[in-house]
């Protein structure tokens, strides 16, 4: 029986997180538990990454099929939100590392061990969501952040380090980007990127179709919601799940969802990212028209502003916040609401919502119509007008307009 504490470590098995996996036992004489959580992201093989920290030591491995979770609970309230940080970044990692945060918090009180690590730089966002979400969820576990502590300042020294120590290093050369990706999207940053000048370059994208070479034929896709989540597409019934991988196939297909950005960090920094988010920025096309459909005015006014809101606490790491719980509860009552069905046209990078239905439309044609069927009281128009510009008629009674 180990008298050594036990840590449990993000692990992806890439360079990064293996050095951590190594370093955590050689420098903080550590026991690792390491975590892998699939929310979705490509070309993994989970089991091989299990495998891989067992053979550098780890005490315990553990592979995570997170993506019905992560589906149901996590992008269910980013589509309830229309999440865009910016008004744009449909928040994918933002998204995902509460979860895994929640994962390694349920191992580490499991395992009954006293620490957490993480293999995320001092420079990004990554680290304050994990941390703070770590916190969130149990404030008294010590959180290890090695790669802002090690003086490993170069790939160079990394990887002598990873050599002198046992650690496989990757005989590739070393990847162009940086990529983040998960159901919800991809992040790719880095490299030639990092002049805002340079055009992305195609081989960035990997999970959709260039407007130029997507289908020269149009194609139209139904998507139904119940209660603000897409329960089918084109009739067919599927869970969310099943709903995102189809729309990533659909929409990525039509070159639909890609996004090129200058982003503000949390720690003060503009960094250039480009993102490729096929499902998440059609869902959410679709899941905004019908909600011009489905909510009162003054509901979809403030959540417009709330939306916006929301966004900014994802993004800041503060998913387990009370303020971001309110403001799903906001969210949640809105979505009571939100039950219909809409329906996109994709061609050549574009998704344009073309036509909507809801058995709870608040859409009243007569109401609508200049046509025969036309029941609006116009007589009622003249005091309305009177009324709500009154002050403004007071006021300029005394003052006067200014004209420039
Ligand atoms: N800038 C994005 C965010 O903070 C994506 C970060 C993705 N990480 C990466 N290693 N590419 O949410």
């Amino acid at each position: 029986m180990s008298e050594k504490k036990k840590v449990v470590l993000a692990y992806s098995g890439g360079l990064d997180t293996s050095v951590v996996l190594k370093w955590l036992q050689v420098e903080k004489n550590l026991d690792v538990i390491a975590i892998c959580g699939n929310v979705g992201q490509d070309d993994e093989d989970l089991d091989f990454i299990k495998q891989k920290a067992l053979d550098m030591g780890a005490i315990a491995a553990d592979a995570v099929d997170m993506r019905e979770e992560y589906a149901d609970k996590y992008l269910t309230k980013a589509l309830a939100a229309n999440g865009l940080y910016e008004n744009k970044y449909p928040l994918l990692s933002a998204l995902s590392r509460p979860l895994l945060s929640k994962y390694m918090v349920d191992v580490a009180h499991k395992h009954g061990a006293d620490y957490i690590a993480h293999g995320c730089t001092g420079k990004g966002n990554d680290q304050v969501r994990f941390e703070t979400s770590i916190k969130a969820l149990d404030p008294k576990i010590e959180i290890l952040a090695p790669v802002r502590e090690w003086d490993l300042l170069t790939r160079d020294d990394e990887m002598d380090w990873a050599v002198a120590h046992g650690v496989p290093v990757p005989t590739t050369k070393k990847k162009p980007y940086s990529v983040d990706d998960n159901l919800w999207g991809r992040a790719i940053e880095c490299g030639v990127l990092e002049d805002p000048w340079n055009e992305p370059p195609e081989d960035i994208w990997t999970i959709s179709n260039s407007p130029e070479n997507a289908p020269d034929v149009p194609e139209y896709v139904e998507i139904t919601f119940k209660e603000g989540v897409p329960t089918a597409v084109n009739g067919e019934e599927m869970n969310f799940l099943s709903v995102i991988n189809k729309m990533n196939a659909i929409a990525g297909n039509h070159g639909v969802g890609r996004l090129d950005m200058i982003e503000d960090r949390m720690i003060g920094v503009k960094s250039r990212e480009c993102y490729e988010t096929p499902a998440a920025t059609a869902l959410i096309i679709a899941h905004k028209a019908l909600e011009t459909m489905c909510l009162e005015r003054e509901t979809l006014f403030t959540k417009l502003n709330l939306e916006h809101q929301w966004a900014h606490e994802v993004y800041f790491g503060k998913w387990f916040s009370p303020l971001k719980q309110a403001l799903d509860a906001f969210m949640a009552e809105t979505q009571r609401f939100v039950t219909g069905v809409v329906k996109i046209k994709f061609y050549k990078g574009n998704a344009t919502v073309v036509g909507m239905k809801s058995d709870v439309s608040l859409y009243d044609f007569c109401l609508a119509s200049y046509g025969a069927e036309d029941t609006f009281d116009r007589s009622a128009a003249k005091g309305f007008i009177d009324l709500t510009s009154l002050p403004i008629s007071v006021w300029a009674g005394v003052q006067g307009a200014k004209v420039e």
